[in-house]
């Protein structure tokens, strides 16, 4: 005995019918389901989703890259596509079911033929959402429809998209989804740059530099800790930090409510800080809590 686990995925689905089929069948036998939405390429922050969706009878993993999520000038036809790497890190992690539909199957008709879409307008307009204003928008159908192929299930989301999250979270209560869902830590190179399927695209000399991003984060929660109570503040700071260092491109860095994600201006209770940065062609987002030093 090698002592290694060898992990079987039971059945790698391309149609929304039958994935519904095989999970009403379950659920009947009273077996919950836990689902991981992803674009596929798959790495380790993935399969720590997977792991926790583990807590469930049966876990769902989905692999579509969606281009409605993608404005015409960026990287669909680039994103990374690797459905048979993809379909054994689920596998290894504990996924009973891959669903990987083409586009025909999410959108039959084609994508240009989408005129029913979800949007989250209060929560979508700020940071990701204006730099990328289709974005949300695009996320919020895709994942609409994939709980509604998925059914009742607790879903599990990374916080490395944490705008997502706080998107997704306000759409399933405010469209009663039977649903849970579970935000899940960032996982990080030992160098804080947090695992993204993007970070692939990195020259080396990119991949050297952009843990900046991770440190003017850190920097700021610090400032917030040590008692710096004016958001401006701890904003320059952080771009300072991001601007300081060669390469990068600042998008936009913010200190906000984390649930609302509403910009503040003085922090009196917890709040998140956020950063978005251009390396070349790769577009880098991270996140993390701060804590006003004295605030539990
Ligand atoms: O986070 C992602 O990978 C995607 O935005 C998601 C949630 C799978 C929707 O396409």
């Amino acid at each position: 005995m090698s002592g290694a686990t060898v992990a079987v995925v039971i059945a790698t689905v391309p149609s929304a019918v039958e994935l519904r089929a095989m999970l009403d069948a379950e659920r009947r036998t009273g077996r919950t389901v836990g689902f991981v939405p992803t674009m596929g390429a798959l790495h380790a922050g993935h399969a720590s989703l997977v792991r926790a969706a583990s807590a469930a009878d049966v876990v769902v993993v989905s692999v579509f890259v969606n281009p409605l999520q993608f404005a015409p000038s960026e990287d669909l036809a680039a994103y990374p596509r690797s459905l048979d790497a993809d379909v054994a890190v689920a596998a290894e992690s504990g996924a009973s079911i891959v669903f990987a539909p083409d586009e025909q199957e999410m959108y039959p008709g084609g994508r240009d033929s989408v005129l029913t879409t979800v949007a989250v307008p209060a929560l979508a307009a700020t940071m990701e959402g204006a730099s990328r204003p289709t974005h949300f928008a695009g996320v919020c159908t895709v994942v609409a429809k994939l709980l509604n192929v998925v059914g009742p299930c607790t879903a599990y989301f990374g916080e490395k998209d944490f705008q997502q999250l706080a998107v997704i979270r306000r759409m399933v209560a405010d469209l009663s989804f039977p649903v849970e869902v579970i935000g899940c830590p960032t996982l990080r190179e030992p160098d804080g740059l947090a695992l993204s399927s993007r970070n692939v695209y990195l020259s080396a000399e990119e991949r050297a530099v952009a843990p900046v991003l991770q440190r003017a984060l850190r920097a700021g929660a610090e400032a917030v800790a040590g008692g710096q109570r004016g958001a401006d503040e701890v904003r320059s700071l952080m771009a300072s930090i991001i601007e300081a260092a060669p390469l990068g491109a600042l998008d936009y860095v913010e200190v906000a409510d984390p649930t609302s994600l509403e910009a503040l201006s003085v922090l009196t209770g917890p709040c998140r800080l956020f950063g978005a940065v251009r390396f070349g062609r790769t577009r880098l987002i991270d996140n993390v809590a701060a804590v006003p030093g004295g605030v539990r």
